[in-house]
Order: structure tokens, then sequence, then C-alpha cells
């Protein structure tokens, strides 16, 4: 091949990387020469499929724990998305343009929609005589110790709508981060109801996450989807604010409604003896009356629902 066989486009692209590889110092001929020994990308590479497949380890040879395992590392992953998103929502602020910003929120809602259609995968998919063996291997770990689904809680909305509801009032625009953060409400629903102790499963928790977590909420304090509505909100027109809080109250309503009650769901699937007796569960709260979420009524954004929604919180999606 010759110079002249390279058309105008190759020559145009190859003039672009010289320009980028000079801004950094580097030359182009010999980065060219990189790539003729560089190997094809393959796909198992790319998303390193190897080493995801090394990463499920169920505890006993029950085969329906491995459906457990996976499920909950799809919802992880699914939670890491949705931070993926919030995140750049957060870091873009004043930048964000709204036709972004909606997107980003459809994101959430379409991964946040996914999760409460496959709860079924939890609480019909696994062989019940299975699940109350396998989980007794897996005490005192639970899902209550998922850092992410904290880190989102903190990401979306004011520490104080977090707090235990019987501090929530209270303390609505009083108090530091540093002074709210031990009234958070899964504090509160992790004591062990006889001594009034600290659930074991909750000092784990603590000790490894809750430096981090302290850090993140003094982060997020002004940061959070929230406050980024309260800013905006005023400055928009009347169509744009609906469309923004059609979003915001679907992801408050899956989040907090949807998603809570499909896992209670699975949890009372599994955890309720005959006649309405509870299982103690695996991370030693007292579930019955810390998982309906009618009873914390956890909102985001308390401001886009009417008293009405509000009495009704927690016993069923609103659509
Ligand atoms: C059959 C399946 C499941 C059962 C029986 C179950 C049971 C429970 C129970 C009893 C609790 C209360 C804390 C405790 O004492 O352990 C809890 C909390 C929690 N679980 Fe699950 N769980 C299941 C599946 C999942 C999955 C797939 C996830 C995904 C990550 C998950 C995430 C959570 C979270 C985030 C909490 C804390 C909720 C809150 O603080 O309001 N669980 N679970």
């Amino acid at each position: 091949m010759t110079y002249q066989d390279l058309d105008e486009k190759v020559l145009e692209q190859l003039r672009q990387l010289s320009q980028r590889y000079a801004q950094t110092g580097q030359d182009l001929a010999s980065n060219l020469e990189g790539l003729l020994y560089t190997d094809y990308l393959k796909y198992w590479d790319y998303i390193a499929l190897d080493t995801l497949m090394t990463l499920q380890h169920p505890r006993t040879t029950f085969p329906d724990e491995m459906i457990f395992v996976v499920y909950h590392q799809i919802t992880e992953l699914f939670f890491k998305l949705i931070q993926w998103e919030i995140d750049q929502m957060l870091n873009a602020d004043e930048r964000l343009s709204f036709a972004v910003w909606h997107d980003k929120m459809q994101r959430i809602n379409r991964y946040m929609d996914i999760l409460v259609r496959s709860s079924d995968i939890m609480s019909e998919g696994m062989e019940y005589e299975q699940f109350r063996k396998f989980r007794m291997a897996l005490l005192p770990a639970s899902g209550f110790q998922s850092v992410q689904f904290r880190e989102i809680e903190i990401k979306s909305t004011h520490l104080w709508e977090l707090l235990d509801k019987a501090q929530r009032q209270d303390r609505q625009a009083t108090g530091s981060p540093e002074e709210l953060y031990p009234f958070i409400y899964w504090k509160r629903g992790a004591i062990e109801e006889e001594t009034g102790k600290k659930t074991i499963t909750l000092q784990h928790f603590e000790e490894k996450y809750d430096a981090h977590l302290q850090q993140l909420a003094r982060q997020h304090a002004q940061k959070n989807l929230y406050a980024l509505l309260e800013r905006r909100l005023v400055h928009m027109g009347n169509e744009e604010q609906q469309a923004i809080r059609e979003e915001y109250r679907r992801f408050d309503n899956r989040f907090n409604v949807g998603w809570r009650l499909a896992h209670l769901r699975a949890a009372a699937k599994y955890l309720m003896k005959k006649k309405g007796e509870a299982v103690a569960a695996t991370g030693g709260t007292n579930w019955t009356k810390y998982l309906p979420p009618r009873f914390q009524k956890i909102i985001f954004f308390p401001s886009l629902w009417t008293e009405e929604e509000v009495a009704k919180w927690g016993t069923q999606l609103i659509d």
C-alpha cells in the first residue's frame, strides 16, 4: 500500500492522532508501532468474564443457594449503575442540563423497575426447604449490610429524611450530619429487642463502614438529589417541573415502596412460620416491625407527595 492509497479520511485521523499525542509530548510513530504488536481485544477480556465467573461462592451444597448469591450480586450491580448516574448528576450540578437530568432519572427508574419486577426470583424462585437450611450457614450476614443501599439513600436526600421516624419531625433542618447520623433509621432497626443492644450484624457493619458513611453524609449534606431539585425547581418552566417531578416521584416510589414491599414479600415467604409467627432473621432484627415500609415511611422527596399519599405510604406502589 502506498501513501496515495490511504484515503483522506485516514490521513485526517492520523493528523488528529498526531496532535493528540503531541499534547502529551508523545510521538505518533512510536505509538503506531505499538499497535502492530497489540493483541485484538476479546469479549471475555473486556468484561473480565473469567474473573466474574469466579465470584460466586455458596457456603453450602444446596443448589438454590447459587440463586441467592447471584441475585444479590445482580442487585448490587444495579445499585452500582444507579450510583453511577447519581454521581454524574450531583457532580455536574449547575452545568447539568434539564435533558440530561431527566434522562438520568429515567435510567435510574429503569434499573429500579427491573429490580422490583425481578424480585420474584427471590420470593418464588428458590425451594423453601433449601432456603431454610442454607440460610443457617449465612448467619449473621444480611442484605442489611449492603453499603451501596445506604450510599444511595444518603446521596438521594437530606439526612434528616432518613432518621428514625420517632426523631424525624423534631430534628428536621437542625443538627449537623455528625449529630444526625447516629439517629439514622437503620441503626434503630437493628437493636436486639430483649437487651436493647446492637445486633452483631449492625456492629460488623458499623466497624467496616461507619467512618465512610459519616464522611459521605458530610459530603452530601447539600449535594444530594433532593437539594438539586429544590435549588433548580424555581427556575424551571411548568412543563419541565412536571416532567422532573414525575421521575423523582417514580424513583422514591420504586426505591422506598416497590422494592421494600417486594423484598418484604421474600422475607415473609421464608421467615414466617405457620400461624403468623416469625422466624428470627439472619441479621437479628425484629424484621416484621422493621421491614414493612409503612412503619418507617422513608420518603426521599416528601414535598412531592400529597398528605393523603404520605398517609398511605408503604402500603402499595403509587402509579
Ligand atoms: C429470600 C430473600 C431474602 C430474605 C429472606 C431477606 C431477609 C431480610 C431480612 C430479615 C432483613 C432485615 C435485617 C435482618 O435482620 O437481617 C433484610 C434486610 C435487608 N435486605 Fe434482605 N432478604 C432477602 C433478599 C435480599 C436481596 C436479594 C437483597 C439485595 C441486596 C437484600 C437487601 C437487603 C437490604 C438492603 C436490607 C435492609 C433494608 C432496610 O434497612 O430497610 N435482601 N433482608
